[in-house]
């Protein structure tokens, strides 16, 4: 028998270039431009399903972006100067951005964090050359995060060109997602949900804005968790790391929210886990939360409704923690399949809510003095 062989074509450096990265000189060039997932059956129902934006491809996870634009912004406002330490208090992604953005710009990098760090995060944080204080003791109602807040204070008063670039209520935290935005629309043309996690609502408040201007109906639907404050629920025990609050940040635009859903820590547990068992690409507390927020709407929406997410991080920090069966044990956290629907209320102030619950009345608690927040206080079951 003959066979013909041909010889390929070599394609030429260029034509090869088009479809790769391009050789980067700093490592902050390697943020941004992530790609996008579609994440069906079995996650979902069958024909259903929605798109994934995989964060966790940037060098240290979402926040990368985040502090890049901060300190750059900072930079050339003269409210950094060259040299100058870094402090913030993060529970760990934003430390991780920092670090990137301080070997970036020549920066010192003091993390201020809680016991609640993974020790990975400690340690990768150290590896990259950055400083971590640990707060021993929560503040009696502003919890791990009040705490943190003032020992920063106190950091900032004995390094004083030190800055902090206040992730809570710096306007650049949310500026900074602007291009992850436009890369959705380029990625998908068209979106008609959003649904994402809310921590200091940076990345909520960033996307969301941007990608109205391209669809004015857009629905965005908010994902915290039960214990947090941001949605206007009494502050309470919190497992779940990332999104959540303790306090209120100013920086969650609660205009822009059509909804927002509450869930437990065993529910993001199943996602999560299911997610990397079957789709490979998962992630920790906010990813289950967000991923099972999105199989409800891709179930409950029309099939041709375009549901988009957003998977902070990947699930490496989270492998001594929502992947491993011992701590899941302790923590009560297996063998509990979501329902299939979220409770529903009318108003965050009508209960305390402690597994998946949705709720379409969005209030900022710190402007509507009269949310039943004070009320459920007052009655003496707020914690
Ligand atoms: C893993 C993870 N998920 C979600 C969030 C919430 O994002 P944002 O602070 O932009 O609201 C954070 C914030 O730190 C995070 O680290």
């Amino acid at each position: 028998m003959n066979h013909i062989t041909r010889t390929p074509v070599p394609l030429s450096p260029a034509q090869l270039l088009s479809d790769t990265r391009r050789p980067q000189h700093t490592p902050a060039g390697l943020v941004g431009d992530t790609p996008l997932l579609w994440i069906g059956e079995p996650f979902t129902a069958a024909g259903r399903g929605f798109w994934t934006k995989l964060e966790g491809h940037n060098p240290g996870g979402i926040k990368d972006r985040t502090a890049l634009h901060m300190v750059r912004a900072a930079r050339e406002r003269g409210q950094l100067l060259p040299g100058a330490r870094i402090v913030e208090s993060t529970s760990g992604t934003l430390g991780l951005g920092l670090a990137l953005a301080g070997a970036a710009y020549g920066h010192p990098v003091t993390v201020v964090t809680d016991p609640g760090m993974e020790p990975l995060m400690t340690g990768l944080l150290t590896a990259y050359g950055a400083a971590v204080e640990l707060v021993d003791t929560p503040h009696p109602t502003g919890g791990w995060q009040e705490a943190r807040r003032h020992r920063v204070e106190e950091l900032l008063a004995i390094h004083s060109d030190a800055w902090c670039p206040d992730q809570y209520n710096n306007p650049d935290n949310v500026a900074a997602y602007a291009p992850l935005a436009h890369e959705l629309v380029a990625q998908l043309g068209r979106i008609d949900t959003l649904v994402v996690s809310v921590g200091t609502g940076g990345h909520s408040a960033g996307i969301a804005s941007v990608l109205r201007t391209y669809f004015p109906e857009l629905r965005v639907v908010g994902v915290d968790t039960t214990g947090s404050t941001i949605f206007g629920q009494p502050a309470g025990p919190r497992l779940m790391r990332g999104l959540g609050s303790s306090i209120y940040p100013r920086n969650v635009a609660y205009d822009l929210f059509d909804e927002v859903h509450w869930v437990a820590a065993p529910e993001a547990v199943w996602a999560a886990r299911t997610l990397a068992r079957h789709h490979y690409a998962t992630g920790g507390w906010s990813v289950g939360a967000v991923a099972l927020v999105a199989r409800w709407a891709a179930r409950t929406l029309p099939a041709e409704h375009r549901i988009v997410t957003v998977f902070p991080d990947g699930p490496q920090r989270y492998v001594g923690t929502v992947f491993d069966d011992s701590y899941c044990r302790t923590h009560g956290l297996l063998g509990h399949l979501p329902a299939d629907d979220p409770d529903e209320i009318d108003h965050p102030s009508e209960k305390i809510v402690s597994r998946w619950t949705r709720c379409t009345r969005i209030i900022d608690p710190l402007t509507n003095t009269a949310t039943g927040v004070q009320q459920l206080t007052i009655a003496g079951v707020a914690r």
